[in-house]
This record gives C-alpha cells, sequence and structure tokens, in this order.
C-alpha cells in the first residue's frame, strides 16, 4: 500500500490479501482443501516441527483463514491472530493456552448468556473456576483473585444490554496483579472500539456478528496483542516451558510477541480442532470489507430507534448508551465516540406478557437468537437466550423478564420505527 500507515477502511478491504500469485483471482479464494503437498521431506519435517511456517492441514491452518487472521490483527492492531469455528471455540482456544487445571480467571457478571454458561459450567470439566464481578466496579475484579488466578475476562459493550465498560481502569487492576486482560469485542467491533489500545492484552470475537455482518456464517477469532510478558511469572507453562510435543520447544521464548496465538493454534486448535471452514472465512472476510459502512448506519438507526423509544407510552425505560441521559453516557462517549453501537434493550411497562406479544407482533424485525445482521433482529432474552439463568443471574445480566434486545439493522430507519409502531399498538 502507497500510505505506511493506511486507514480502517482501507485495511478493512486490503489487509492481508493479494492477488493470487497463480491465477491472479482479485477476490482471495476460497481454499478448498484438507491439505497441502510438501516440496520435500525436508520441507514436511521443518513444517511439523514448527522451524518453519507453512500450511500442513486445514485443521490447523488455511490461506484463506490466513488472509482473515491478518486482516482481523490488522484491524485491532494486534500482533497476530487465530481464526476458528465460533466466538466460543475462540474463548475455549484462549483460556486453554493459559490455564492449567485448578486455575481460576475473574470474568464480568455482564456478558451474553452463552458465556456465562460456558464459562460456570462446561469450563468445570477442565477444573478451570469463574469468578464473577462487577464490570461498572473495577475494584470488584481486584476483590477475587487470587494466587491461582490466570486471568481477567469481560466484554467492551457487554451484550445484551450494550453498556461500555471501562477497559482501561480493568487492564489497570489485571496488570498490577500480572494477569492479562481478555476482551470480547463482538458487540463493538474493532470499527468503534480497539481495546488493545486501552491495555487489553488479548481480543475475542464472534465473527458471526458484526464482522461477517449479514447473518450467514459462524466463526471467531482471538487476537494476541503482542505486549503481555508470559515469562514472567512462572504461571503460564504452556508458554513459558518446554513442550514435550515440539521436542521441549519453549513457545515464548521461540516466537516472542506473538507466542500466545501460536499456543493457541498449535496446541489448542491442532488438538481440540475447532477449525473454521474455508468457506465461512471467505464469507466472514467480505462482510468485513464493508464493517465500516455496516456500523455507521447501524449505529445511525439504532440512536433514531432509541430516541424515539424513549417517548413511547408503554415503553417503561430504554437502554441505549448514546442518549445523552444514559448513565453509561460518558464511558460510550471516551470508547466509542463513533457511536453506541446497534444492540441495546428497553423494558415494556407490561412486563413478560408485553415482551411475547411485541416480538410475535413485529413484521419487519426477525425474532432469531442473533446479533449484528443487516436485518433487525429481536428478542426477548428471559424467554431465550438468558433461559438457562435463574430470574437473580437473568436481572444481573441486564436481561429481566420485562427486557426486549434490539439489535437495530441497516434498513431504512422509518421503516424499523413504523415496525415497533404497529406492533406496540398490539401490546
Ligand atoms: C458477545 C458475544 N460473545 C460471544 C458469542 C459466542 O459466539 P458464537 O455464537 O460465534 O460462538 C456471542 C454469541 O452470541 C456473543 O454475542
Amino acid at each position: 500500500m502507497p500510505n505506511n500507515n493506511p486507514g480502517f477502511s482501507t485495511l478493512a478491504v486490503h489487509a492481508g490479501a493479494a492477488p493470487d500469485p497463480t491465477t491472479g483471482a482479485r477476490a482471495t479464494p476460497i481454499y478448498q482443501t484438507t491439505s497441502f503437498v510438501f516440496e520435500s521431506a525436508d520441507h514436511a519435517a521443518a513444517l511439523f516441527g514448527l522451524q518453519q511456517f507453512g500450511n500442513i492441514y486445514t485443521r490447523i491452518m488455511n490461506p484463506t483463514q490466513a488472509v482473515l487472521e491478518e486482516r482481523v490483527a490488522a484491524l485491532e492492531g494486534g500482533a497476530a491472530a487465530l481464526a476458528v469455528a465460533s466466538g466460543h471455540a475462540a474463548q475455549l482456544l484462549a483460556f486453554h493456552a493459559i490455564m492449567q487445571p485448578g486455575d481460576n480467571f475473574v470474568a464480568a457478571r455482564k456478558l451474553y448468556g452463552g458465556s456465562i454458561n460456558q464459562f460456570g459450567h462446561a469450563f468445570k470439566n477442565f477444573d478451570w473456576q469463574v469468578r464473577w464481578a462487577d464490570p461498572a466496579d473495577a475494584k470488584s475484579f481486584e476483590a477475587e483473585i487470587d494466587a491461582r488466578t490466570r486471568a481477567i475476562f469481560i466484554e467492551s459493550l457487554a451484550n445484551p444490554g450494550g453498556t461500555f465498560v471501562d477497559i482501561a481502569a480493568i487492564a489497570e487492576v489485571a496488570h498490577r496483579h500480572g494477569l492479562p486482560l481478555i476482551v470480547d469485542n463482538t458487540m463493538a467491533s474493532p470499527y468503534l472500539v480497539r481495546p488493545l489500545e486501552h491495555g487489553a492484552d488479548i481480543v475475542v470475537h464472534s465473527l458471526t456478528k458484526f464482522l461477517g455482518g449479514h447473518g450467514n456464517s459462524m466463526g471467531g477469532i482471538l487476537v494476541d496483542g503482542g505486549t503481555f510478558d508470559w515469562s514472567a511469572s512462572g504461571n503460564y507453562p504452556m508458554l513459558s516451558e518446554p513442550r514435550p510435543e515440539y521436542a521441549g520447544m519453549v513457545l515464548h521464548q521461540t516466537f516472542g510477541n506473538i507466542a500466545f496465538a501460536i499456543a493457541a493454534r498449535v496446541l489448542g486448535l491442532r488438538d481440540l480442532g475447532p477449525a473454521i471452514s474455508p468457506f465461512n472465512a471467505f464469507m466472514i472476510l467480505t462482510g468485513i470489507e464493508t464493517l465500516p459502512l455496516r456500523m455507521q448506519r447501524h449505529c445511525e438507526n439504532a440512536l433514531a430507534v432509541a430516541t424515539w423509544l424513549k417517548d413511547h407510552p408503554k415503553v417503561g425505560w430504554v437502554g441505549y448508551a448514546g442518549l445523552t441521559d444514559n448513565d453509561n453516557y460518558a464511558l460510550q462517549q471516551r470508547y466509542s465516540p463513533k457511536g453506541a453501537g446497534a444492540v441495546f434493550t428497553f423494558g415494556l411497562k407490561g412486563g413478560y406478557e408485553a415482551g411475547k406479544t411485541l416480538v410475535e407482533s413485529l413484521q419487519l424485525f426477525s425474532h432469531l437468537a442473533n446479533i449484528g445482521d443487516t436485518r433487525s433482529l429481536v428478542i426477548h432474552p428471559a424467554s431465550t437466550t438468558h433461559r438457562q439463568l435463574t430470574e437473580d443471574q437473568q436481572v444481573a445480566a441486564g436481561a429481566g423478564p420485562d427486557v426486549v434486545r434490539l439489535s437495530v439493522g441497516i434498513e431504512d430507519a422509518s421503516d424499523i420505527i413504523a415496525d415497533l409502531e404497529q406492533a406496540l399498538s398490539k401490546v
């Protein structure tokens, strides 16, 4: 690129990609192959021994996936990335690289319901414990840290409430205790918030949402910020001690600032196996090209919808951080001045039953369990995404019985509002 420091929109279209050297194809090809021919026996041995980077087998890496990784790493300002089959797979592999049985991590209580489930239930089988803290209070994370704590985990913009979190304050707590801060940046996307610039060490995404953007492909990614010292404490043996699988190689010593991303690939992805398909990597790459344009429109539309809902007689409250009288407005202005995102919740005066009537009456909105699609989406979290939680946990997660969550799409704002108006008239 002629400019050494290209802008975000340029990176969204070009980072990681070049015309295919064999065919000249301009769009990144879908390398739909399981495996790759070695140049020689020595070449094969060097690849298997990690002395040389290269394609071996699509469970571990693939050229379409590699372009996606380079692009998202560039958008987040990270050193390296690893794309996988889903957002949950990215979280699993991020923790797999740094946790041993008996270790724990501290996570924000306000998270996507599936993450609360993954951390609180599935991770127990690895003997990884989660402790919960209040994302609005950095000190509450500190109170949960002990000698076996290995990381802090937050969402930059918390699902489902659409609340911005003070990343720098929580990063300061993490670093004072020698811990990495992992940030799920799914809801904001790097267009709105770049957590690594505020002190985060690792970023994870569900690519299924705004990055892919069209509601058609599952994917996840982890981004290595490249700045955390994995050897300082001796608490991250996967990275700082010799690996028997690789003839005693110490990953942090050998790979330096990309050691975490390498560990997630060659120890996590290789052995646990949640690889992204080349087709999905291609679909998500294509989606990312229009991320800046879509996010602008998502934010404009969400602000228009939230402003209209606020004055509706059947609506009790609207939790959109972009409204000037919202408690979270100052943090939104600090962390995400370009907009407050597309996803927010509001409460219906009629409670649980009114919520059900509304989702059943909407016509332009789709009633489904996803966010970040071009289309406007609606869900009643208490009866769906958060139903596995107790009512107390639902309320703590911002998903009480009266709560409706919108993911405002990129249609005409007037049509989105007209649909809400006709559905609210039936409540
Ligand atoms: C904020 C957030 N993180 C992670 C996930 C999990 O991603 P995936 O569904 O791609 O596994 C989701 C899914 O809704 C999410 O909303």
